[in-house]
């Protein structure tokens, strides 16, 4: 069982691109009640705008990319290293467009969550929202698991459905999935980082706290 420390959780959040829901992270653990604060926020790029949100916030940001390294082994190495220097609690994929590899899991496997723009297990990969529209769903939404060393496959903290209207475009499908997936991120991040809870096979399960 993952019991929280009394002090804020701390995390380290994984972005590739505009950081919406770093941001929606990053509001939310301004309240110290959140119970999570974040320490640093890494990319596999540099110039995006996930960067400059945290920046502009005083969070250390730092960078690590697939081709300063001889290979991808390597640099999942150095990556798993770059995140254990900031001793997280809690590794939060937020739209990190990189499959993390067996280095990473090693260490940080069963407390890194990654959030997917579709209803898993339906839709895995890069293109979830445009893969939903493709099939014709009438309801899609997203995901957020722990992650395994699968493709958006490990064990599902929560979901959100969202409808999928006739005049979709793939840009204002992703944009409404979104809107609901930073609520969904925020809120069970945050029971991740307050409350006691455990990973048994697929399910997880949290374990209300004893009154005193
Ligand atoms: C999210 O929908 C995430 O699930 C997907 O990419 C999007 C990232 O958005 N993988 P942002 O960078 O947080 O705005």
């Amino acid at each position: 069982m993952t019991e929280p420390r009394p002090e804020p959780s701390r995390l380290v959040v994984l972005v590739s691109g505009s950081g919406t829901n770093l941001q929606a992270l990053i509001d939310a653990s301004a309240d110290p009640a959140y119970g999570a604060r974040i320490v640093a926020v890494g990319a596999d790029r540099d110039g995006i705008e996930g960067l400059a949100r945290a920046q502009r916030h005083g969070i250390p940001t730092f960078v690590d990319r697939v081709a300063d390294h001889p290979d991808r082994a390597a640099w999942d190495v150095s990556l798993a290293e770059t995140v254990a220097s900031y001793e997280p609690d809690l590794v939060v994929l937020a739209g990190f467009m990189k499959l993390t590899g067996p280095a990473f899991l090693d260490r940080f496997g069963g407390r890194t969550v990654n959030t997917h723009p579709a209803l898993s297990p339906s839709f895995p990969g890069m293109h979830g929202p445009r893969d939903a529209l493709a099939h014709g769903v009438k309801v899609t939404g997203a995901t957020l698991f722990v992650v395994d060393a699968g493709v958006d496959t490990g064990p599902i903290v929560a979901q959100v459905a969202v409808p999928v209207e006739d005049d979709d475009d793939v840009e204002s499908l992703h944009e409404r999935i979104k809107t609901s997936e930073r609520a969904m991120l925020v809120e069970w991040v945050g029971r991740l980082a307050r409350e006691p809870h455990s990973i048994d096979g697929r399910r997880i399960r949290f374990h209300p706290k004893e009154q005193s």
